[in-house]
This record gives C-alpha cells, structure tokens and sequence, in this order.
C-alpha cells in the first residue's frame, strides 16, 4: 500500500511515476500560481500536471525552474491541444512545450482527448519524440475503451497512461478493468470532481470518523485503489492538505461504500463528444 508522496507506479515502458502528483489547471495568475506551486514544492509533490491549453507552461517552468529542488526529482507531464493535433504540429508544439517548461527532455507527454480525424497522426508524432528521448513517455486522456483498441491496434508503442475524469460520483470501472489488463496505467483527472464531490453526506460521515477532510478522504480512496491522482488547488493551506493523507488508511469495506457512490455523472466532456467534433 501506498506509504507516502514520494511513492511512485512503474509504467509499462519502465519510468517511474509518483502516484499523487499536482494538476494546475486555471492557475495562470503568477503570484497565486507562485504561492501554490512553492507550497506544492515544500510538502512534497514532484509530480505535475500540465497542458498547451492550459495556457500556463511556461508559468509551471519559470517556477519549477527557479526552485531548489532538482530537475531529476521531478515528473513533468503536458498535454497535445486539440488545437495542435496532427503530425507536424504535435512535432513543433512539443517544442514549444520544452522551451516553455524550460526542461531539455518531457516525462509525459499525452494526447489531450481522443479525435478521430488526427489521433493517430498525432500519436505518429509522439512515437517519433518518444524515440528521439524528447520525452520519456507517451500516453493519452480521455480514451473510452474503443479508442484504446484502435490506437493500440495500431501502434508501435503502447500508451503508458490513460488519464480520464474519475472521482468517486464517476468510477469508471469498465475504463480501470481493461487499462489494468492491458498494462496501461490509470490516472484521474478532476479526482476532486472539481469541488462537486465535497459536500457528499457518505464522504462527510468517514472524514468525521478518520478527523480528516472530505478531499483527503477522496485522494486516499484514488490512492488505494491505484490510481495515479492529481488534485489541484491554488489554495496554499488546500495544497498542503491534500498531500496529508499518509497517516491514515480506509478499510476495505469503506473502499467499496466510495465505490458505491458512482454515479456516472461528469463534470466534463463525454470523450465521444470530442472524438466526432475535432
Ligand atoms: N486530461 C484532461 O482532460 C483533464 C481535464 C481536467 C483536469 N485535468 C487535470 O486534473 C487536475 C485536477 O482536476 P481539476 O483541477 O479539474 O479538479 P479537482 O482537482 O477535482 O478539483 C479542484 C477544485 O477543488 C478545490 N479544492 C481542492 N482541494 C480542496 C480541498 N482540500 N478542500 C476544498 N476544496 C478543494 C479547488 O479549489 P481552489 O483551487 O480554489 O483551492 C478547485 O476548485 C487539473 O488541474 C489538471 O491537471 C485533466
């Protein structure tokens, strides 16, 4: 079982991963951005979670940069925009990428949603990076079942991740079932549900019962279950709480109570949605 925030996964191509890492989705302001990530920096993350769209690369790279702790300590994962699929611009937008993150080499780079038109032009792209060592792995978001069969159909290299909406209102047992037989490794976005989680009556009674948060709860729960988490605030005492949750485990039978909360409910976009529109 997961001991601390230093613990990694091993993914299908051998590079290690830290399990609970920090996304930084919306934070685009420097000084609350500066305050988050430093915070982040001090409770020990190494793990962070960016993107082209995001529009804040360069922001994560000026403060990563800047900070003590070392390049080789950290795991820097962006993201391909829909805007930027397609073969040559995946191979010039990951460019950009490193400049921007101020790193000679990416730790993740991942396709950011599934599009039929260009995912496997674009995966083309990220195969030849990931030979080139621009970048230690490759991976997607967002691939629903079918997706994965048809990019790993035809691929050379299998993606290492998949990273898709998750928290305990979307389980996503059927994605988790087949990523765990195919050695791709499973990671939650809005492992928080973006806050739409929080006020759970469930959650609430098993925060009470342990002292702790109902965020706290929820990231031991994705912990546990072996999911690669990514939690993200721009609140300083947040941050620092949402890495506190080494001092406690749930037990099994909790487990399941959080699994049964599913509802099958997302905060974001259906990838199917995306697959047909990009
Ligand atoms: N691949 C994709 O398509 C995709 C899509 C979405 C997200 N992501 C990644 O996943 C990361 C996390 O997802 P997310 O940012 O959408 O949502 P999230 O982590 O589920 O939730 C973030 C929200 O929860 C609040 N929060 C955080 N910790 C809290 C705590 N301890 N108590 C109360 N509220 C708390 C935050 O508020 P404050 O910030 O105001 O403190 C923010 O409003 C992103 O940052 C991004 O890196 C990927």
């Amino acid at each position: 079982m997961i001991k601390s925030i230093e613990d990694t996964v091993i993914l299908n191509n051998g590079v290690k991963m830290p399990q609970h890492g920090f996304g930084v989705y919306l934070i685009t302001d420097e000084k609350k951005g500066c305050e988050a990530i430093d915070k982040a920096l001090e409770v020990g993350y190494r793990a962070f979670d960016t993107a082209q769209f995001y529009e804040n690369e360069a922001l994560l790279g000026k403060i990563l940069s800047e900070s003590s702790v070392k390049r080789s300590e950290l795991f820097i994962t962006t993201k391909v925009a829909n805007y930027n699929q397609g073969y040559d611009s995946t191979l010039s937008t990951a460019e950009q990428s490193l400049k921007n993150l101020h790193v000679d080499q990416l730790d993740l780079l991942l396709i950011h949603w599934p599009s039929k038109r260009y995912f496997f032009e674009t995966w083309k792209a990220m195969e030849r990076l990931y030979d080139e060592k621009m970048v230690r792995a490759i991976g997607v978001c967002n691939f629903e079942i079918h997706h994965l069969e048809e990019l790993c159909a035809k691929a050379n290299v299998k993606p290492v991740v998949d990273q898709v909406e998750c928290h305990p209102y979307l389980t996503q047992q059927p994605i988790r079932d087949y990523v765990k037989k195919n050695n791709i490794a499973f990671e939650s976005w809005s492992p928080l549900g973006r806050g739409a989680v929080l006020h759970d009556t469930v959650l609430g009674i098993l925060a009470e019962k342990y002292n702790k948060s109902v965020a706290q709860i929820i990231i031991r729960w994705h912990l546990q279950k072996g999911n690669i988490v990514i939690p993200k605030s721009i609140t300083p005492s947040r941050v620092e709480e949402n890495s506190k949750v080494y001092d406690f485990s749930l037990d099994e039978s909790e487990v399941k109570i959080i699994d049964a909360l599913n509802k099958d409910k997302r905060t974001g976009d259906h990838p199917d949605v995306i697959w047909n529109q990009i």
